[in-house]
């Protein structure tokens, strides 16, 4: 039974517990990362083609552009198949309410039959906000298993509590 992570983040400058602060590891890097560490999973990153701004704020002003537009950017690199699989971890940070588009641009290309798909969202107050909807949409034929909310400030730190989530999620 093998387990994989998908996930995205972003380094760079970010905004943390009310000030922008500059990470060089991204926080859903951390639970990804912890989540391997619990469940021993093969993991891959989204990237995009085109990097975002490594100032937050013109950062946020993409990223709303792209969700308006429903747009599905280009990635350095697809994940093709996942039917060695069973249980598909998904991390990313909450933007605007859903995932950055880049992740969608992954998920919808993969078939999720006899799969389940646990997911984590590290957020600075929005908690998982309409993450739980897109994954249904977006994860095709996906049984959804749980949800774990992660303040990005405390992702850093969050090691036990996410290796407990995960090992859960796989029992
Ligand atoms: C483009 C952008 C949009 C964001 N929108 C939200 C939001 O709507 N709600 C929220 O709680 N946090 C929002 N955040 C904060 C991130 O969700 C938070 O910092 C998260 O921990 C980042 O994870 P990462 O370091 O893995 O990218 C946003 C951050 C960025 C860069």
């Amino acid at each position: 039974m093998k387990n994989l992570i998908i996930y995205y983040s972003r380094r760079g400058q970010n905004y943390v517990n009310g000030t922008i602060k500059s990470l060089e590891k991204g926080n859903a890097e951390f639970i990804a990362g912890f989540i391997k560490d619990a469940v021993d999973a093969d993991i891959f990153e989204v990237d995009t083609v085109k990097p975002y701004s490594e100032d937050y704020t013109a950062c946020t002003e993409e990223a709303k552009a792209e969700l308006r537009a429903k747009a599905r950017p280009e990635l350095k690199k697809y994940l093709k198949d996942i039917s060695e699989y069973e249980n598909i971890f998904i991390a990313g940070p909450n933007w605007w309410g859903v995932y950055p588009m880049a992740l969608y641009t992954q998920l919808e290309k993969l078939d999720f039959k006899n799969k389940t798909v646990h997911y984590v969202v590290t957020h600075e107050g929005s908690g998982l906000g309409g993450v739980p909807e897109t994954i249904k949409d977006s994860c095709r034929g996906a049984t959804v298993g749980s949800a774990l909310e992660v303040r990005g400030g405390n992702a850093p730190s969050s090691r036990s509590q996410v290796e407990n989530w995960a090992k859960n999620a796989v029992k």
